[in-house]
């Protein structure tokens, strides 16, 4: 029997007054293709919103001028319930900033922060890549995080951490090809990883919903549940069957502009709720 997710009702977000596209780090962005700063807003605030409708929780962070990417606040850090906050040590130069005010933000709501690295020294994680899932943090590495820093959340905070090796460049953060539904149920479009990473998936995945490449690219898996509704880019009819099927109302909103830089609904939202409970290990 599936349960309802533990985590996925207080969220942060980063309002997005200075999102442009200045530079290119996935396949996805184009400095010949910015975002339109008024349906920016617009689309992120039918997100709050229906976050709100839904019965959850948004905190909202300012967005600093010099980082673009910040209102990808998914990425900011990994937040527990019990108030620890694992801050992202960023791939990539120009999203280094973000921690500065990542770390003041966790800090000053009373988080207790870790670092796996900062300004390059460490292995690098991005946040976007780890989600408590069944018995342990599952956690994407390859073009973003690092293997170094499965072992660094599993030895200091004392939890389980299965990694899954991403080899697809479009699918570079976790919650692009994996998104947990409830305690069996998760999205998950495997072409994502390597061959012994899809065993690994399936392994962990009690009732998988396989995406098509079509579902996948529209970013159907970049998707939150909060309470009884999952909050969707897109999603085919087919899906639609599925999520209905288990008792979810399925809310679809037009987040393109996001989809411009790399991103929809899932990269948008920082889950600060993570219960670690049921992940921590044996003497941990
Ligand atoms: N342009 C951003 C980057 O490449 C997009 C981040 C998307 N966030 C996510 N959680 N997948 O870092």
């Amino acid at each position: 029997m599936s349960q309802p997710l533990e985590w996925g009702r207080r969220y942060l977000m980063v309002r997005p007054d200075h999102f442009r596209i200045d530079y290119v780090i996935n396949p996805y962005m184009s400095t010949q293709d910015q975002p339109d700063p008024e349906l920016t807003l617009k689309q992120w605030d039918s997100l709050r919103q229906a976050i709100v409708d839904a019965g959850g929780e948004v905190e909202v962070l300012a967005q600093r001028p010099d980082s673009p990417d910040m209102v990808y606040a998914m990425n900011l850090g990994f937040a527990t319930a019990d108030g620890r906050a694992m801050l992202s040590h960023m791939r990539f130069e120009p999203r280094r900033k973000e921690s500065l005010t990542a770390a003041d933000w966790f800090t000053g709501h009373g988080f207790a922060l870790g670092r796996p690295g900062s300004d390059g020294v460490g292995p690098h994680f991005e946040s976007g890549d780890a989600f408590v899932f069944g018995d342990s943090l599952v956690v994407g590495y390859g073009p973003r995080t690092e293997a170094e820093a499965l072992k660094h959340l599993a030895i200091e905070w004392g939890i389980r951490v299965r990694g899954l090796r991403i080899t697809h460049e479009g699918m570079y953060h976790l919650d692009l090809p994996f998104c947990p539904v409830d305690s069996t149920h998760a999205l998950v479009y495997p072409a994502a990883f390597d061959a012994a990473s899809q065993a690994e998936l399936f392994g962990i995945v009690p009732d998988p919903i396989v995406l098509t490449d079509d579902e996948a690219f529209a970013f159907s898996a970049n998707s939150i549940v909060v309470n009884e509704t999952i909050i969707m880019p897109a999603c085919s009819p087919r899906l639609h069957e599925i999520l209905t099927g288990l008792g979810l109302r399925v809310v679809v909103l037009d987040l393109t502009e996001f989809h411009k830089a790399g991103g929809s609904a899932r990269c948008l939202t920082n889950p600060l709720d993570f219960d670690l409970t049921a992940i921590t290990a044996p003497g941990g």
